[in-house]
């Protein structure tokens, strides 16, 4: 799977440039936040890099290869769940991987308990909080044990506790030597979880960076007024 390269990246929707020759190389270890604004481009990114978007221009290559190969997986914001119990919600990832029933079972079980939610296992996925919910769709991919897995805004909807969960959870699957992706609008959270942040504006990868650095010392105009913009607080950068 890794590196991941993403060479002069172009996603043109429509003639209106999104992504604008866009760099990119994902080793294997670690949590990357992606942070930028608004249509910036983020979830299209994390979608190519789970190949479900191709781009209009430029090249990815999964060490080396077109095509990902199996083992990754990715979390919504808004996680699909189907009309059925928590355990079965829980085993769907596993489907494509044929695993003996045992070990499919086994496998959900232990995710589950990873998560908290073994004692719901019986219950609607229905009946589950936003929290919960989240969780669950985490223990979903968690099952896969993916070598990559994308988490696109995983806590937007969700309270400080809830997020708070989230996170310990990501840091965990983390442990476990899944490389993470994720975004996020919330800078405390990317301050947090993640090792390097990759900023994007314009189309492309502007600055990449520890996220104490990028958030005290941000080298680019962009990156300084984002931040301002998404801090309740007023924030003065020194030059
Ligand atoms: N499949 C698609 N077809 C057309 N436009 C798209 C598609 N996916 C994303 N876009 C557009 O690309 C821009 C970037 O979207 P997105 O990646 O969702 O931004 P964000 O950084 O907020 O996650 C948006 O203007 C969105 O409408
Ligand atoms: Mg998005």
């Amino acid at each position: 799977m890794f590196p991941i390269r993403l060479a002069n990246i172009h996603f043109t929707p429509g003639g209106r440039s999104v992504l604008a020759g866009l760099d990119l190389d994902i080793e294997a270890d670690g949590i990357t936040v992606v942070l930028g604004p608004n249509g910036a481009g983020k979830t299209v990114l994390l979608r190519m890099l789970a190949g479900l978007q191709a781009p209009d221009g430029g090249e990815i290559r999964w060490n080396g290869d077109s095509r990902p190969a199996a083992g990754i997986a990715m979390v919504f914001q808004h996680p699909l769940l189907l009309r059925s119990s928590v355990f079965h919600n829980a085993a769907l990832g596993l489907k494509p991987l044929r695993l003996n029933r045992a070990e499919a079972q086994q496998r959900t079980r232990q995710a589950l308990e990873r998560v908290g939610l073994a004692h719901r296992g019986e219950d609607s996925a229905r009946l589950l909080s936003g929290g919960e919910r989240q969780r669950l769709a985490l223990a979903r991919a968690w099952a896969m044990r993916p070598q990559l897995l994308l988490l696109d805004e995983p806590t937007a909807a969700l309270d400080p506790s809830a997020t708070e969960a989230v996170e310990c959870i990501v840091r965990e699957i983390r442990t476990d030597g899944t490389r993470i992706l994720m975004t996020t609008h919330n800078l405390g959270q990317a301050l947090r979880i993640s090792d390097e942040i990759v900023f994007l504006s314009s189309g492309r990868v502007i600055e990449r960076a520890p996220a104490e650095r990028f958030f005290a010392r941000p080298q680019t105009a962009d990156a300084k007024l984002f931040i301002q913009g998404e801090l309740p607080w007023r924030i003065a950068f020194g030059d």
